[in-house]
């Protein structure tokens, strides 16, 4: 049982915030057997890389980084590779490792990370490489212990998986089928967490509005009835939760925001593309239509929202047309912020399969205008805040300036202000001097 004690292990991770928590779990399992984390790769004994597959240059910096273990391997044939995430759960990657990088002792996949701890017990114990995927299964393994990235705000994870099937996405296959943790589970972990010293949870999720949660009653429990039951938690002062799939953001979740004053006034709401053919084909199942009218029973309910969304350009077919429909939709819109994406090709997903494929060469040309309108509107929108006071919660210090503060508005905008690193982990009032267009600059009142 003592084989993995005092041994050092530094993670790598990718992706999305699930991978980031998925992180945190695998360090909080290797902390209770004694393990020690370190931020170098190369002053350690076991190396976790956690992948993410979402986009084609997410695989190519994993295989680049995959390379750079070889030497420490070399070095040291007791050191261990291991390779986990969404990548792993697709064959043709696990063949390519398994063929082109043999010095990798563990690959897992994103159903088994709990198994981690005892694939590591026998590699150390019987010295045999270990590669164990699991299929996807509706159970949930609770209880595993977790190393927080950061102090004053935690992940949660409300549900897994994805039943969507964006035809561009890999999701679905890599995270399996949608499950909903119960609301009494979800509620014990935030309990723990305040107590903890936690102020801010951030509710995730593949798309949290299809949330159903089975009660201990026996009743099931929606995103919005949960929303209510995390607002009552004493010691909590801030809810987000991402991400919301616009086709099943009901009016219940918008009223929550009303009657929730825990539940921080900002949305990520994906919209992917302005037109409804590319929407179609995209199989998101609503209409540019249905996506304006929820902004704006969005921006009547709680009329100082934050909205963020991503957007993909270049998906196969996209005329200029349709594209024009997106940069008109992002003016109408007026974005706080949104990630672009230029469309890349998935293997297994439909979208891989459609001839209409789009040079890449228009990709980018396309890219390049929406992300200026992009910026106009978040330029726009921030420029509004000089002179407000926003509630802070202080997050650290900044990575430009050690003597600036960072921190984010109950909106998720980011503030630099100067302050004493006292501050770090209050919610302090900031006065707003000036608007930019990725963040904000401030004083502390
Ligand atoms: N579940 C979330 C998104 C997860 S992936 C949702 O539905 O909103 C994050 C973002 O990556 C997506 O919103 C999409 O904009 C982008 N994305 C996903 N697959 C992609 C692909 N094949 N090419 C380019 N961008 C992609
Ligand atoms: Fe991917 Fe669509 Fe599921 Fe989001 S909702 S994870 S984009 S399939
Ligand atoms: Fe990437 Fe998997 Fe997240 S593919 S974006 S790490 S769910």
């Amino acid at each position: 049982m003592d084989l993995l004690k005092g041994k050092k292990y530094n993670i790598i991770t990718f992706g999305c915030q699930m991978n980031e928590h998925d992180s945190e779990t695998i360090s909080g399992m290797l902390q209770e057997r004694g393990c020690q984390e370190t931020f170098s790769k190369d002053d350690s004994d076991i190396t976790i890389i956690n992948t993410c597959s979402i986009r084609e240059n997410a695989d190519k910096r994993f295989f680049g980084t995959l390379g750079q273990l070889k030497k420490l391997k070399e070095k040291n044939p007791e050191y261990v590779a291991c390779v986990c995430g969404c990548m792993m759960q697709q064959q043709h990657i696990i063949d390519t490792v398994k063929s082109k990088y043999p010095w990798v002792d563990i690959i897992f996949g994103t159903h088994n990370i709990h198994r981690f701890p005892q694939l590591l017990e026998k590699v150390y114990g019987e010295k045999k490489k270990m590669a164990e995927i699991f299929e996807d299964s509706p159970e949930i393994v609770e209880g595993l212990p977790s190393k927080r990235l950061y102090k004053h705000k935690a992940f949660v994870n409300v549900m897994y998986g994805c039943n969507n099937f964006c035809t561009y996405c890999i999701v679905p296959y890599t995270r399996g089928r949608e499950k909903s943790r119960s609301p009494e589970d979800i509620v014990k972990e935030i309990r723990t967490l305040t107590g903890d010293g936690v102020k801010e949870v951030t509710l995730l999720g593949q798309n949290v509005n299809s949330y159903r949660g089975a009660g201990g009653n026996g009743k099931f429990y929606d995103f919005a009835d949960l929303i209510y039951m995390i607002n009552d938690i004493e010691g909590l002062e801030r809810i987000r939760f991402m991400t919301s799939h616009p086709k099943d953001l009901s009016d219940k979740l918008i009223q929550a925001y009303v009657d929730c004053e825990k539940l921080c006034n900002y949305i990520h709401l994906p919209v992917q593309a302005g037109s409804n053919t590319v929407l179609s084909r995209m199989n998101r199942h609503y209409t540019r239509e249905k996506y304006l009218e929820l902004v704006h029973k969005l921006r009547k309910a709680v009329p100082d929202i934050t909205i963020s969304t991503d957007i993909i350009v270049g998906f196969p077919g996209e005329t200029d047309e349709d594209f024009r429909e997106t940069l008109s939709l992002v003016r109408e819109v007026e974005y706080d912020s949104a990630f672009t994406f230029l469309y890349s090709v998935r293997k297994g997903t439909p979208a891989a399969e459609y001839e209409d494929q789009i040079p890449e060469e228009i990709k980018h040309r396309r890219f390049d205008s929406l992300v200026d309108a992009v910026n106009e509107g978040s330029a726009r929108r921030n420029a509004l805040y000089k002179g407000r006071v926003e509630k802070v919660l202080v997050e650290g210090v900044s990575k430009k300036n050690e003597h600036t503060l960072t921190g984010r508005t109950e909106g998720f905008k980011l503030v630099d202000f100067k302050g004493d690193r006292d501050l770090i982990g209050q919610i302090i009032d900031v006065e707003i001097t000036e608007g930019k267009t990725f963040s904000l600059a401030g004083k502390v009142l």
